[in-house]
C-alpha cells in the first residue's frame, strides 16, 4: 500500500482526494489543507484520513510515501521542493511551477533523490487523447499540417495567473504528445480586460521547425465552454470535443490534394469529402487513470508519462509565451 497525502483541496483537490481514495494499491492517509473548514468538510467525508493543517505535519509523517500537491501554482515550487528533500514520492498539479528553471531545478532534484515526480497533465490520460496519439502515429490521419485547441468558458477568473498559465498546459503537453515534438517559437498575444497585468484571453501560435504549426486559444473570458481540439492531416482530420457527453472524437475522411499535372485552374486542388467515423471511447474518468498511472510508476518503478521532463518541456513553452505576450507577439525561441 502507498500511503498519499494530497496538500490542497480546494476544488481541483478534493477530486485527487476522492480519486486516491479509491485507487488500488494507494491508501488515502492525510488530506492537508490551511483552510479549517475544508480541511472539517474533507476529515468528516474521509474519516479514514488524517487531517492537517499544515504542509510540515506531513513531510515529517514517515509513513507517508507520495505527496499530492493540488495548492496554488506560486507554492508548486516550494512543496514540490520540500517534499522530495523530505524522500517522498510527489504528485503536483499543472503549471508543475512558475519558472522553467525552478522546474529544471525540480527535475534534478527528483533524479537525485530517486523519487517519481508527476506532474497533472490530465488530458494525458484521457481516453480519446490515448485514440488521437494512435491514429497519429499509425499514419491514419497521413502526415500532419497543423493543430487548433480552444479552451474558454466564462471563469474561472484567477487572480494569481493569467488564463495562459492557467488553461494552456493542457493543450500543450497533448500538442507536443500528439507532435512527438517539441516547439521552437512561440508567439502570443493577450489582453488585460478584467484586472490589471492578468491577461484574460491568450491566443498563441506554436511554431514547429518542419513547419507544423499549432495554435491556442485559451480565455475564462467567453459565451462559449469550449473544450476542443482539430487536428487537419493530409489524408483525414480528427476533431476531440471534450464538452460532447458520448461522441467526443469525430474521425473526418476528408482531404485536398494538389494536381500537380492540372491543366485548368479548376483541376489544380482536388477536394475529398467522405465519411465521418466516430469511434467508442472509453469513458473512464481521465483523472481516475491519472492517479492509477501515479501509484503504478511507485509500485513498478516506472516513468510516468507525465514526468518532470514533460513539465519542464510545458513551462519552457508557457515562459516564451509569456515572453512573447510582453513584447506584443513577437515569436519568442522556446
Ligand atoms: N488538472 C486539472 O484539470 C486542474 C483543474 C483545476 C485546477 N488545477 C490545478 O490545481 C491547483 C489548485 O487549483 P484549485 O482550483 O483547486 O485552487 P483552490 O484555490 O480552489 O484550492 C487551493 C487549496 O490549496 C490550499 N492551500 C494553499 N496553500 C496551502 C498551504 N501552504 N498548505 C495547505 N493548503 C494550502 C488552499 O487553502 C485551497 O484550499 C492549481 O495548480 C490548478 O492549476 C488543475
Amino acid at each position: 500500500m502507498i500511503n498519499i497525502a494530497v496538500v490542497g483541496t480546494g476544488s481541483w483537490g478534493k477530486n485527487l482526494v476522492r480519486n486516491f481514495a479509491s485507487a488500488d494499491g494507494a491508501a488515502l492517509y492525510v488530506v492537508c489543507d490551511r483552510d479549517a473548514k475544508r480541511l472539517k468538510a474533507l476529515s468528516e467525508a474521509y474519516p479514514q484520513a488524517k487531517a492537517v493543517p499544515d504542509i510540515g505535519d506531513v513531510l515529517s509523517d514517515r509513513a507517508v510515501n507520495a505527496v499530492v500537491i493540488a495548492t496554488d501554482a506560486k507554492f508548486h515550487f516550494e512543496h514540490a521542493k520540500a517534499a522530495l528533500e523530505a524522500g517522498k514520492h510527489v504528485y503536483v498539479e499543472k503549471p508543475m511551477c512558475q519558472t522553467a528553471d525552478e522546474a529544471r531545478r525540480l527535475t534534478a532534484l527528483a533524479a537525485k533523490c530517486g523519487r517519481k515526480l508527476m506532474v497533472g497533465h490530465l488530458l494525458l490520460y484521457h481516453p480519446a487523447v490515448a485514440r488521437l496519439k494512435t491514429m497519429v502515429d499509425s499514419g491514419e490521419l497521413g502526415e500532419i499540417y497543423y493543430m487548433y485547441t480552444q479552451r474558454l468558458n466564462l471563469g474561472v477568473v484567477r487572480s494569481n495567473e493569467n488564463a495562459w498559465w492557467s488553461l494552456a498546459p493542457h493543450d500543450i503537453s497533448v500538442i507536443n504528445y500528439l507532435f512527438g515534438a517539441f516547439p521552437a517559437k512561440v508567439s502570443a498575444q493577450g489582453q488585460c480586460y478584467l484586472q490589471k497585468g492578468i491577461e484574460d484571453v491568450v491566443f498563441a501560435t506554436l511554431h514547429f521547425g518542419d513547419g507544423r504549426l499549432a495554435q491556442v486559444h485559451t480565455s475564462w473570458l467567453d459565451p462559449h465552454k469550449m473544450r476542443r481540439m482539430t487536428i487537419v492531416g493530409s489524408q483525414k482530420m480528427v476533431t476531440f470535443d471534450d464538452m460532447e457527453p458520448a461522441e467526443k472524437v469525430k474521425v473526418y475522411d476528408k482531404g485536398a490534394v494538389a494536381n500537380l499535372t492540372y491543366r485548368s485552374y479548376g483541376e489544380a486542388i482536388t477536394l475529398r469529402q467522405g465519411d465521418i467515423h466516430i469511434p467508442k471511447i472509453d469513458t473512464t474518468e481521465p483523472l481516475r487513470l491519472e492517479c492509477r498511472h501515479f501509484v503504478e510508476s511507485i509500485a513498478n518503478d516506472t516513468t510516468p508519462l507525465s514526468d518532470a521532463e514533460n513539465g519542464l518541456d510545458v513551462v519552457r513553452v508557457l515562459e516564451a509565451g509569456g515572453r512573447s505576450i510582453a513584447a506584443g507577439g513577437s515569436p519568442e525561441e522556446v
